[in-house]
């Protein structure tokens, strides 16, 4: 039985290492170009696994290489791969960027991501039992949004909870009526700017944003800030503020999606809210310290002795 389910992509990065982004029309050397497995939901699954939370992982990949690969490395990290479909399509890839100070651009195909349905999908996953007995089910916004909106409503209605990362983002438009289903909402400064308007800034705009999402019928936001850390708001009014650990960034590729999957492993775990941060933004921090996506997702060992680390100096 697993603890959390996540319905989500799995892309082929290919990461460029560059000493700047190229302007439009600009030719530039690289210093390299590296193949590394990701993709949002593939990245929230293996935090999630690494974490110790047990993770099935449901998407499409193409009939590829890539695709083996990618299901090679999340079973590796102990993810379940049964939900995981072959489509018609190519394997996803993210074309990514990554510049001196460890900024990135990403470019998305997505392939085999846009062409998996819950409909196909959610008739293995029932076969399997792969989602009973489900505590939480994360989603992002790099599968095809009628798929998101199948699996939210059924998944919700079977009582698991709903941890919805809206990124890449798009506007709310006439998806409206699936945020009362959403337990929690995750997502960035820029995110939050495509859904309500409000540039984050700073600490009042910060929560002028998060109350405008909880309008959307949400039961809590958390706004991830980068390095200024994060910012916690529930319907209940409870509030939190958590500055970001300070360490030296190489690449803050995935930093959101180890985020997300460490935070979500430590609730289904039973861990309070302010812990489950703390362990999520201390993940985040160790994986902004090396380069790639899955490869830089630490393990609970890792997050256990930074923490410790952290509280002596
Ligand atoms: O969030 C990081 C991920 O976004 C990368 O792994 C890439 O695949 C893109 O989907």
């Amino acid at each position: 039985v697993a603890d959390i389910i996540v319905v989500g992509s799995l892309n082929m990065d290919i990461v460029t290492r560059v000493h700047r982004f190229p302007a439009p029309g600009e030719t530039l050397q690289a210093s390299k170009t590296q193949f590394s497995p990701g993709g949002k939901g593939a990245n929230q699954a293996v935090a999630a696994a690494r974490m110790g939370a047990s993770v099935v992982m449901a998407g499409g990949v193409g009939n590829d290489s890539f695709g083996v690969e990618l299901k090679e490395t999340l079973a590796t990290s102990s993810v379940d791969i049964r939900g995981i479909l072959q489509q018609s399509d190519t394997t996803g890839i993210a074309d990514i960027t990554v510049d001196e100070n460890g900024q990135n651009t990403i470019l998305i195909s997505g392939g085999a991501n846009m062409a998996y349905s819950w409909e196909e999908a959610s008739s293995v996953l029932k076969q399997l039992h792969l989602f009973d007995g489900c505590k939480i089910a994360l989603f992002q916004n790099e599968i095809a949004m009628q798929t998101n909106e199948d699996a939210i409503r059924d998944l919700a209605k079977r009582g698991v909870r709903i941890f919805y990362n809206p990124a890449p983002a798009i506007p709310v438009g006439n998806h409206c009526d699936v945020f009362s289903l959403i337990d929690i909402l995750i997502l960035n400064e820029h995110e939050a700017e495509v859904l309500t308007g409000v540039k984050v800034e700073d600490d009042s705009s910060a929560g002028y944003a998060a109350r405008k999402l909880l309008t959307l019928g949400v039961g809590s936001v958390i706004l991830t800030l980068g390095s200024k850390g994060l910012f916690y708001l529930d319907k209940g009014g409870m509030e939190i503020e958590m500055p970001a650990f300070p360490v030296k960034v190489v690449d803050t590729t995935a930093a959101g999606d180890t985020f997300i999957g460490s935070f979500a492993a430590a609730i289904s775990a039973g861990k309070p809210v302010g812990e489950a941060l703390q362990i999520g933004s201390a993940a985040a921090a160790l994986s902004v310290m090396k380069p790639g996506a899955q490869v830089s997702i630490p393990t609970r060992a890792d997050v256990d002795s930074f923490l410790t680390g952290f509280q002596q100096d």
